[in-house]
Parts: structure tokens; C-alpha cells; sequence
């Protein structure tokens, strides 16, 4: 475990905050905010590194303690010897507003299936287009609260404003991030403490692509490549973990938490003048079941979704540089004249006859976190194109 210290405290106490109003499924927003007079006040003893267990079981008893006194929650909660507080809500604007919150934080609109998603908070790395937007949409859709973290700020920040207008509330919170530069991972992670405590899904979606014969490939575009799509998953897994470790041992132990990575079907099969790209996919799946193992005693489930090709997104149709083009250039597939022919013989590669969409991996990505016994697994949606043994 990280060292924690008073001058880390900010990235610390407010993912253990939140596992402590965890129901074991998702848990309140926890907002860091200055100068706000706390309803309950919390010790921390001596100078750092600090036993976190033992704090934590003492705040859980103190927190425990004020809820049932008041039959609610606490709205703000302050940190002996610091100038701020947190806010505490069921969303993230009932936490700034800090009055009027919900008597009943544990009880949950819907047990449903359907619901699986609700009130969760999760983090989609690439989040501004192509796969990563549609999960974005998706998990709004389905009431949860999400983070859109992506190199492209400005296309994060206005996907952000779209969704929060269309919701009249606040719902979705844009990061911006280069996955490969562990500061700027470090910085998102404590980006998220501070603004809803922590999360219940790390998405790690990011990704490049650069094909090309291994015979010519640059060493630069192999690392490339290789930064983005392996090392960012290890570097988002690492501050992502440290993270939600600290919400399950607020919770005594109790709370599940998820870390996906979007590998590929080429992570699962080899890919002709593909190698950078198939060879980091497959390094992906390694990491997620060698993190799944480590990552089980803090609660985490880790695991790979590995799509087939999304046909209908920016990477294949892009009218100038996307694969379809760039194939039918290439004389790729022979015998192919148009766009659509290029298409179609990707197509007639699947089984079930179509490229993947977003809504195939958000089902597999909703099963994954709702299945409660399964961890280190690689998940196909390749429309039966690989069929694992
Ligand atoms: N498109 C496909 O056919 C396909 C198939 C299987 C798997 N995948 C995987 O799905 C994921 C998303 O693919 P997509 O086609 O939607 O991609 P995309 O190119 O449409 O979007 C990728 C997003 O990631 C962001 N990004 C790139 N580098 C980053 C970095 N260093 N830090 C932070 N953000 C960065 C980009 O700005 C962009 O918003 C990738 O991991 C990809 O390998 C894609």
C-alpha cells in the first residue's frame, strides 16, 4: 500500500470516506470542498504513515454512530486539522449543495437486473469518441455517473456539457489525460478523489492503432503503440487499484469493484502486419489475469473485453484515413471497387454477419460487473469470428 501521509491526504481519506457509505454495490459521491463548517468531525491521529485500518474501523464507528443519532447521513464530514471538508450526497450535486440529502443512503431504487448500473460511478479512459463515447452514453443512460478521460480535452469537455445539459444535472465529469505519462494518470486518480470520492468501474479503453509489416515498422511507431495500449492499462490499473484497495478497506472489507480493459479480438488471435497492435492486446490479457490475481484480496475484479471490429466507428469508416479506405487504396481485399465492398468482405468474415457495436460491449461490459463470481477472464464480442477452446 501507498504511503499515506498528511500531505497526501487528499487523495486518501476520501475514497475511505466512501467505502464507508458503501452498500456493497456502489456508495455515496464524496466531494472535497474548502471552507464549509462539518457536520461531523473526524480525528487523525499522529503524524503519517498512518495505520489505515485502524483509522478506518474508528471513523466507521464514529460515521455509524451519527447516522443513527440523526436517521441520515452526515452532509459534510471535516478532518481534524485540515481547512476542508467533504460533502456527501446520493449524486454529485447533492453532495456540493451539502443540505437537504436522502434519509436512506443504502436503499437502492431497483435491484434489478436492469439496474446493475445505477448510481455507479465509473471512469472510461478514450472516453471522448469511437468506442469509449458510446460506453460513456451508455452508462449515463443507464443513471450511473461518469468520468470522460481522454488526450482529446476538448472533445472529453464538450461530450461532458452535452450529456450534463440533456440530464439537467450534473452526470458526467471530463479529465484530461495521457494514459502513457504516470503523472498525469497520478493526477486524474486524485482528480477523482477529490470530486466523487472514487469510482465502481475503471474502464480502460484507451487506444491506438498502427499497422504495418514487421519487416518496415519504426521502433518508434512500435512503442507507440505499445505505450497506449499496454503500458497505459498498467500505469491506470496501478493508481486506479491503489484507489479503490482504499474504498473496500473503508467499506470493512465489503465493497466489489471493477477494472475492465478494452483488449481486441486481435488479442486473442494473431493479425497479419498487425503485430504492435495484436502483441500489446494480447500483453493486455496477461496483465488482466496477473492483476486479477494480486488485485482479489482488495475486493477488485479484473477483467478484458476483446471486441471485433467496429465496423461503424471513426477507426474503420473514417471518410479519409479510416481502414476501409486505406484497404481499398491498398488493394487490400481483391477484387474489391468501392468502400462498401471492402466492407462487406469484412462483414462475411463474422458468423452473425455484422461488425461489432458499442451496445455488444456495453452488454458484455454490464455482465462483467453484475457477475460477482468470475475475475482474469477475456470476454469475446466478436460475433462468433473466434471462438475460444
Ligand atoms: N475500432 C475497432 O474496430 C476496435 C476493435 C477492437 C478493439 N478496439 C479497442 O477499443 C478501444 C477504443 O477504440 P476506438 O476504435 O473506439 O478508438 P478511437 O480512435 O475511435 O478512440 C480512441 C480514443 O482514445 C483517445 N486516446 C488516444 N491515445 C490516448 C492517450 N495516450 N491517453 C488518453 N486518451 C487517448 C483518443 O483521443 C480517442 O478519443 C481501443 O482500445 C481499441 O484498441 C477497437
Amino acid at each position: 500500500m501507498t504511503q499515506m501521509t498528511k500531505e497526501s491526504v487528499k487523495s486518501w481519506v476520501p475514497p475511505i470516506i466512501r467505502g464507508m457509505t458503501s452498500d456493497g454495490e456502489t456508495a455515496l459521491v464524496v466531494t472535497v470542498l474548502e471552507d464549509v463548517q462539518a457536520e461531523l468531525q473526524l480525528p487523525l491521529h499522529g503524524a503519517g504513515p498512518f495505520e489505515i485500518e485502524e483509522l478506518a474501523a474508528s471513523w466507521r464507528t464514529r460515521y455509524s454512530r451519527f447516522c443513527a443519532e440523526h436517521a441520515r447521513y452526515p452532509r459534510t464530514i471535516g478532518l481534524e486539522g485540515t481547512s476542508w471538508s467533504m460533502g456527501l450526497g446520493i449524486s454529485y450535486d447533492e453532495a456540493v449543495r451539502t443540505s437537504g440529502v436522502s434519509k436512506d443512503p443504502a436503499a437502492r431504487a431497483d435491484n434489478s437486473r436492469g439496474a446493475i448500473m445505477k448510481r455507479k460511478v465509473s471512469l472510461v479512459t478514450g472516453g471522448a469518441q469511437g468506442f469509449g463515447e458510446g460506453i460513456v452514453r451508455s452508462l449515463v443512460a443507464e443513471g450511473g455517473y461518469v468520468y470522460i478521460a481522454d488526450l482529446n480535452a476538448e472533445g472529453a469537455r464538450t461530450l461532458a456539457l452535452q450529456l450534463n445539459s440533456q440530464a439537467g444535472s450534473t452526470v458526467a465529469f471530463s479529465l484530461a489525460v495521457n494514459v502513457t505519462d504516470e503523472d498525469s494518470v497520478r493526477q486524474m486518480m486524485d482528480s477523482v478523489a477529490s470530486t466523487t470520492g472514487s469510482l465502481d468501474l475503471f474502464v480502460s479503453n484507451a487506444g491506438v492503432l498502427k499497422a504495418g509489416s514487421v519487416k518496415e515498422m519504426s521502433l518508434a511507431d512500435f512503442q507507440f503503440v505499445t505505450s497506449v495500449d499496454y503500458t497505459g492499462f498498467f500505469l491506470c490499473t496501478k493508481f486506479a487499484a491503489r484507489q479503490l484497495a482504499l474504498q473496500n478497506i473503508g467499506s470493512d472489507h465489503a465493497y466489489m469493484t471493477d477494472i475492465v480493459a478494452i483488449s481486441s479480438k486481435s488479442g486473442l488471435e494473431g493479425s497479419n502486419k498487425n503485430g504492435a497492435y495484436a502483441g500489446a492486446k494480447f500483453g493486455t490479457i496477461g496483465l488482466t489475469q496477473s492483476f486479477a490475481l494480486e488485485l482479489v484480496t482488495d475486493n477488485i475484479k479484473v477483467n478484458a473485453i476483446c471486441p471485433g471490429n467496429f465496423l461503424d466507428g471513426p477507426l474503420w469508416s473514417d471518410p479519409e484515413r479510416g481502414l476501409f479506405v486505406q484497404y481499398l487504396r491498398a488493394g487490400k481485399v481483391p477484387g474489391a471497387n468501392t468502400v462498401a465492398d471492402v466492407r462487406r468482405a469484412y462483414e462475411s468474415k463474422v458468423p452473425l454477419n455484422r461488425g461489432c457495436r458499442t451496445e455488444d460491449v456495453v452488454r458484455a461490459l454490464c455482465y462483467i460487473v453484475e457477475q460477482k463470481y468470475e475475475t482474469g477472464q477475456a470476454v469475446p464480442v466478436t460475433g462468433g469470428q473466434v471462438m475460444l477452446n
